[in-house]
């Protein structure tokens, strides 16, 4: 756990120091705002740790987790404006204290700015880290488009829906991981385990993400409850309550999908999901990713007490209110 705290404190004053230049102040203010705005830090800790776990200090790995959050805040400020969510880590969203344009351009010279960062490290590392970077920003842009189109699809299934997740999610988990796993030299098979263990934990992250979006405590969240109602995502939630529901609650489920609006239509749903008892059964599914990470982080060969910190960090987000 002290290393878990090193970690964040270390990527905390290194984010902190990031310098923008002063103009034009609607390309970099917004940039300064979101960094601001904190977060979990999720995915660098998990390249720091992904280094360290097998020996190496995690501080050499520091510019390819910087990389990894300075790409995941440009995915939040597109995905809000995609998802027209007007709250992000408690405070206003940038197209909501700017504009859509500005939120599309500050956050593509984000995008620039992880490469920058990522490009620091030494050439030993270097191509075999642009080529995990890459691959990942393109399987995320993938995920993204799915997610989008399957607003407007009536029939997902659930397994679409796990590729889905899978590659908006938790890939960019897994490669967070396999960075780290590649600054320390860690043979394949091995960074193969770590980068498994990173998606598995991704797609338990997504759907406890999914949880929250509808039972989060609106005072700790920092988005809007109900949003992916509101939006006709297809989330876990959904789509096995359609699989569930009597001839009767899918009747009531697609009309107040379809013709409420607001609260009144996140009440509704909400009162049918717990009717039909949809949270246990997505707990449930979280739990099985959760424990197959588990499974591939055990069969890695390294000293246990190595894996401390990385174990603590993937319960947080299993508990996580926020
Ligand atoms: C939010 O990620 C986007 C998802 C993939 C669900 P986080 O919950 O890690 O967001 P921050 O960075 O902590 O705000
Ligand atoms: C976001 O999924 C995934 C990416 C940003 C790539 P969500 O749309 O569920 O994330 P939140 O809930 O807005 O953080
Ligand atoms: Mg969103
Ligand atoms: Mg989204
Ligand atoms: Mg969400």
């Amino acid at each position: 756990m002290e290393e878990l705290r090193e970690y964040q404190a270390i990527l905390e004053e290194r984010i902190n120091k990031l310098n923008f230049p002063e103009q034009p102040e609607n390309l970099y203010d917004p940039l300064r705002y979101f960094l601001k705005l904190g977060g979990k830090r999720t995915r660098p800790t998990l390249t720091m740790l992904g280094c360290s776990l097998f020996g190496v200090p995690g501080i050499k790995a520091i510019n390819a987790a910087l990389a990894v959050e300075l790409f995941h805040n440009f995915t939040l400020i597109h995905d809000d404006i995609m998802d027209e969510a007007p709250l992000r880590r408690g405070k206003e969203t940038v197209h909501e204290k700017w504009n859509t344009n500005i939120g599309i351009l500050s956050g593509d010279v984000l995008f620039v700015e992880a490469y920058d960062h990522l490009s620091h490290h030494e050439s030993d590392v270097l191509p075999k880290l642009l080529k995990i970077f890459s691959r990942t920003a393109k399987e995320v842009c993938e995920g993204q488009q799915m997610d989008m189109d399957f607003e407007g699809l009536d029939e997902v299934s659930i397994d679409e829906y796990i590729e889905m997740i899978r590659l908006k999610t938790s890939v960019l988990l897994g490669a967070a991981l396999e960075m780290g796993a590649t600054v320390a030299k860690a043979n394949e098979k091995e960074t193969q385990a770590i980068y498994d263990f990173g998606v598995n934990i991704g797609l338990a992250f997504q759907m406890q993400d999914d949880l929250l979006d509808l039972y989060a405590d609106p005072d700790k969240f920092g988005k809007q409850v109900g949003g992916d109602i509101l939006a006709k995502k297809k989330t876990y939630l959904l789509l096995k309550a359609q699989e569930l529901a009597t001839p009767d609650q899918l009747e009531s489920l697609d009309r107040a999908m379809n013709q409420l609006e607001g609260d009144e239509r996140i009440n509704k749903v909400k009162t049918i999901f717990d009717e039909i008892g949809i949270k246990s059964h997505a707990e449930k599914v979280k739990n099985t990713y959760y424990k197959k990470a588990l499974s591939n982080i055990d069969s890695i060969n390294v000293p246990e007490e190595n894996k401390s910190a990385l174990l603590g960090l993937a319960k947080f987000l299993m508990e996580r209110d926020h």
